[in-house]
C-alpha cells in the first residue's frame, strides 16, 4: 500500500501532477487536497483505469481543520504545490506574503497527521518555504531532515534540454551526466556541465558567450515561462512533469527499484546538518543549512548525497557561481525560519 497526498491537487500543477500520479501502478492510495475544486479533479481522475484509489477533499468551511487531516492520515508521501504563483515582473520572493502561512499550516498538519511521510515542497520561493517547514516540523518535534525535500527538478529538467539544444545532442542522454545545485531562485541556481567525462568534448566547445548565455537562462527559465502566460501563472507543465520525476525517485527507493548506477541522481533542496556528512558540507558552505545537492534515496529519505565540490569536477566559473548563490541564499532561510519562530502552530 503506498499513499500519496497532494496539498494544491486542483490547481495549475497539482491537476497534471495528480494524473502523472495516477498512472504510476505503485500508488495505491491518491488523496487531492484543494482548497476549492478537489472533488472534481478526484472524480475525473477516478475514471482512469489504474490502481489507485483517488479521493479528493476540501474543506467544508474556512473552520473545517479535520478535511486535511483526513486527507493526510496514513500518507508515505505528500506533495506539496499549494499556493499563488508569480505574474509578470513579480520575483518568487514577491510570493512569500501569501504562500509562507499556507506552507507552514499544511506542514503542521503533516507534521500532527503523517510525521513518517517524506515531504515534497514545490510552492514558491522553495529557498524559504523549505526553512518554514523544516521550522515547523522542529517545533512540534517530528522534523526528519532526511525525508523533507525541496523540488529543484524543473532547474536540471530546463538545464538538460538548453544544454542539448546546445551541444546538439538529445536531452534525454544528459540526465545524470550533468546537475544542478544551489537554491531555485535566479542566481542561487547553479547548473554543473563538466561532471561527466563523456560531455568533454562538446562541452569544451562552447563559447563563454553561449556558456553565459546557457546559466542564465536556466537562471531564469521560469521568467521566461511568467512573460510567455502574461498573468495566467508560472511553469505548471513542465513542473508537473520535473516534481512527477522526482516523486517517482521518491517511490522508486520505496521498494528499492531505483539504480542510479554510475549517473548523478537529482537534486532536492535539503537541510544539510541532519542528513549523513551535511554538516561537514553546511560549514564549508560558510554555514548555509539548506542548499540543493544529488541525493541519494532509500527507502523513501536521503541516504547520502553527492558531495559535488569532493566527488565531482566543478570547474572555477562554476565554483564563482556558488559563492554568488550562497548569499542569495541566507537571507532566504533566515526569513522562512524566523517567519515560524514566532508562530503558534
Ligand atoms: P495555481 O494557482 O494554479 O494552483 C495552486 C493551488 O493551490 C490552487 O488550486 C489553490 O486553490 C490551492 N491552494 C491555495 N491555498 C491552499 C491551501 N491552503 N491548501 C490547499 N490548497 C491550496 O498555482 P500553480 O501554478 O499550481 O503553482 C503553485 C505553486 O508552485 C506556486 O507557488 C508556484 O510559484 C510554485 N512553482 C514552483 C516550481 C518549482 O520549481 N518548485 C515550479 C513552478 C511553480
Ligand atoms: C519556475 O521555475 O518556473 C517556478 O519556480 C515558477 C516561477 O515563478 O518561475
Amino acid at each position: 500500500m503506498v499513499k500519496v497526498t497532494v496539498c494544491g491537487a486542483a490547481g495549475g500543477i497539482g491537476q497534471p501532477l495528480s494524473l502523472l500520479l495516477k498512472l504510476n501502478e505503485k500508488v495505491t492510495d491518491l488523496a487531492l487536497f484543494d482548497i476549492a475544486n478537489a472533488s472534481g479533479v478526484a472524480a475525473d481522475l477516478s475514471h482512469i483505469c489504474t490502481p489507485a484509489s483517488v479521493k479528493g477533499y476540501s474543506p467544508s468551511s474556512k473552520d473545517d481543520k479535520e478535511t486535511i487531516k483526513t486527507a493526510l492520515k496514513g500518507s508515505d508521501l505528500v506533495i506539496i504545490p499549494a499556493g499563488v504563483p508569480r505574474k509578470p515582473g513579480m520575483t518568487r520572493a514577491d510570493l512569500f506574503n501569501i504562500n509562507a502561512s499556507i506552507i507552514r499550516d499544511l506542514i503542521a498538519n503533516v507534521g500532527k497527521t503523517c510525521p513518517n511521510a517524506a515531504i515534497l515542497i514545490i510552492s514558491n520561493p522553495v529557498n524559504a518555504t523549505v526553512p518554514i517547514a523544516a521550522e515547523v516540523l522542529k517545533k512540534l518535534g517530528v522534523f526528519n531532515p532526511k525525508k523533507l525535500f525541496g523540488v529543484t527538478t524543473l532547474d536540471s529538467v530546463r538545464a538538460e534540454t538548453f544544454l542539448g539544444e546546445l551541444i546538439n545532442e538529445p536531452p534525454t542522454s544528459l540526465k545524470g551526466k550533468i546537475s544542478v545545485i544551489g537554491g531555485h531562485s535566479g542566481d542561487t541556481i547553479v547548473p554543473l556541465i563538466n561532471i561527466n567525462k563523456s560531455l568533454t568534448a562538446n562541452v569544451s566547445k562552447i563559447s563563454a558567450s553561449d556558456y553565459k548565455e546557457f546559466v542564465k537562462r536556466v537562471q531564469f527559465g521560469g521568467d521566461e515561462v511568467v512573460k510567455a502566460k502574461n498573468g495566467a501563472g508560472s511553469a505548471t507543465l513542465s513542473m508537473a512533469y520535473a516534481g512527477y520525476r522526482f516523486a517517482e525517485y521518491v517511490l522508486n527507493s520505496l521498494d528499492g527499484s531505483t539504480s542510479a548506477g554510475s549517473l548523478v541522481p537529482d537534486s532536492a533542496y535539503i537541510y544539510l546538518p541532519g542528513v549523513p556528512n551535511g554538516p561537514g558540507l553546511s560549514s564549508k558552505l560558510g554555514g548555509v543549512d539548506f542548499f540543493s545537492v544529488p541525493v541519494i534515496l532509500e527507502k523513501g529519505e536521503i541516504k547520502s548525497f553527492i558531495n559535488v565540490f569532493e566527488d565531482l569536477n566543478v570547474t572555477s566559473e562554476e565554483q564563482s557561481l556558488v559563492k554568488v548563490a550562497l548569499e542569495g541564499l541566507k537571507s532566504s532561510i533566515t526569513q522562512g525560519t524566523q517567519f515560524v519562530q514566532g508562530s503558534k502552530l
